[in-house]
């Protein structure tokens, strides 16, 4: 089946009570049993949910993987699959992950004993050399959040299955419509399905995708028992969004291109950040293992902070805001917003600048996009 099909189909069915088309959402805290010891698969919702398990029964097809467990939200999703990691064990991360992941793992983590090295994952020797005696995960972001870099997932795979060490991927930019790690050897993916999966700015979610039984029992054990369960209004509007996923990442996709090539045409702009534009360094990857590259771009302006500010105050359609990957473009900060909790000097040594800008291109009609950043660009 292809991925449309599975995405408006797989645990969708027609609702057999009363055939409604749109299997219901069942708000529910509990489920009344027969008797003792006999119920219908379900006893308390936060250990399994009708709605919940549809979304995680849909996500997994997605990703090609066999089994998905769902979280409340994309932060979630990660803290619950760093149990996988005890206490004096050792993970390598991409140098540029959300900054949320970020601060979880140095601020609340490493308190625990769990040690991290980040480093520039886009050249997989960097990942090899940092592997240690204890090292357990190796954590790829790709692309990454702000600055788009791009790993090569095959060959880093080769590596962390050498040394039996797990390949996990923050996916969350591309979606598997246009990126399948689980494809290309990676052990787990992660999704925020608070961004392009569920697509219409209205949920927090987020996702562990894996094929291997183990890892999903203990997800599911960590799922029921430290409770931060996705809602089932929540799925609902998720499996919803994902019916158009396709769609709208074809959308996202070809704005994004016409975007960054006006961005790249315009003199105030110094650099512009697009895997889809020939000149970023993961092109050639994220043309060979990806089959599109979305709708995030980054930029900075010539005249550095101020410029960029005053150009995020003057935008109209734009939206100046927090998050991505929704129906509506989004202009963010990531020094004073997303990536905040980053020290300034861990931030500069990697490249996010103060006058970085990241644009989530939504599904407005293209050109009421590139007319809004152009009118916003002329009053700088
Ligand atoms: C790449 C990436 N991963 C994870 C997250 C965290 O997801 P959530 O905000 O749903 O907790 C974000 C949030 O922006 C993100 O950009």
């Amino acid at each position: 089946m292809e991925f449309e099909t599975k995405a408006i189909h797989i645990s969708q069915e027609p609702d057999p009570t009363t055939g409604s088309i749109i299997p219901p959402i069942y708000q529910t805290t509990t489920y009344v049993l027969e008797e003792i010891g006999k119920d219908k698969g379900f006893d308390y919702t936060r250990s399994s949910n009708p709605t919940r398990l549809a979304l995680e029964k849909n996500l997994a097809a997605l990703e090609n993987g066999k089994y998905t467990v769902s979280f409340s939200s994309g932060m979630s999703a990660i803290s619950a699959l760093m149990d996988l990691i005890n206490p004096n064990e050792h993970v390598i991360v991409s140098d540029d992950v959300y900054g949320g992941t970020y601060r979880l793992f140095e601020q609340v983590l490493r308190k625990y004993g769990l040690d991290f090295t980040y480093v520039d994952s886009t050249n997989e020797n960097n990942v090899k050399e940092a592997i240690k005696d204890n090292t357990k995960m190796v954590w790829i972001e790709s692309p990454t959040n702000p600055l788009l870099k791009i790993s090569d997932i095959k060959k880093i795979a080769k590596i962390t299955k050498k040394h039996n060490i797990l390949l996990v991927v923050d996916s969350t930019f591309l979606t598997p419509y246009f990126y399948r790690p689980l494809e290309l050897g990676a052990d787990i993916v992660i999704q925020s399905t608070t961004k392009y999966i569920s697509g219409h700015n209205n949920i927090i979610g987020g996702a562990i995708i894996t094929s291997i039984k183990e890892i999903y029992e203990k997800m599911k054990f960590i799922q029921k028992t430290v409770g931060a369960v996705s809602s089932p209004f929540d799925c609902w509007l998720t499996l919803l969004g994902i019916k158009t996923l396709a769609i709208r990442m074809e959308r996202h996709n070809s704005n994004g291109i016409r975007v960054a090539e006006f961005l790249s045409s315009n003199k105030k702009i110094r650099r512009v950040i697009y895997p889809g534009l020939k000149n970023h360094p993961g092109h050639k990857i994220a043309k060979d293992q990806m089959t599109g590259f979305g709708g995030m771009i980054s930029f900075e302006l010539n005249g550095g902070i101020e410029t960029g500010i005053k150009l995020m105050n003057n935008v109209r359609l734009c939206s100046l805001a927090e998050s991505l990957g929704a129906t509506e473009t989004m202009i963010t900060h990531p020094t004073s917003m997303t990536h905040a909790e980053i020290p300034r000097d861990v931030r500069l040594k990697i490249g996010i600048t103060d006058s970085l800008v990241r644009l989530s291109v939504g599904l407005e009609h293209v050109n009421d996009i590139i007319d809004d950043l152009k009118q916003a660009l002329n009053k700088i």
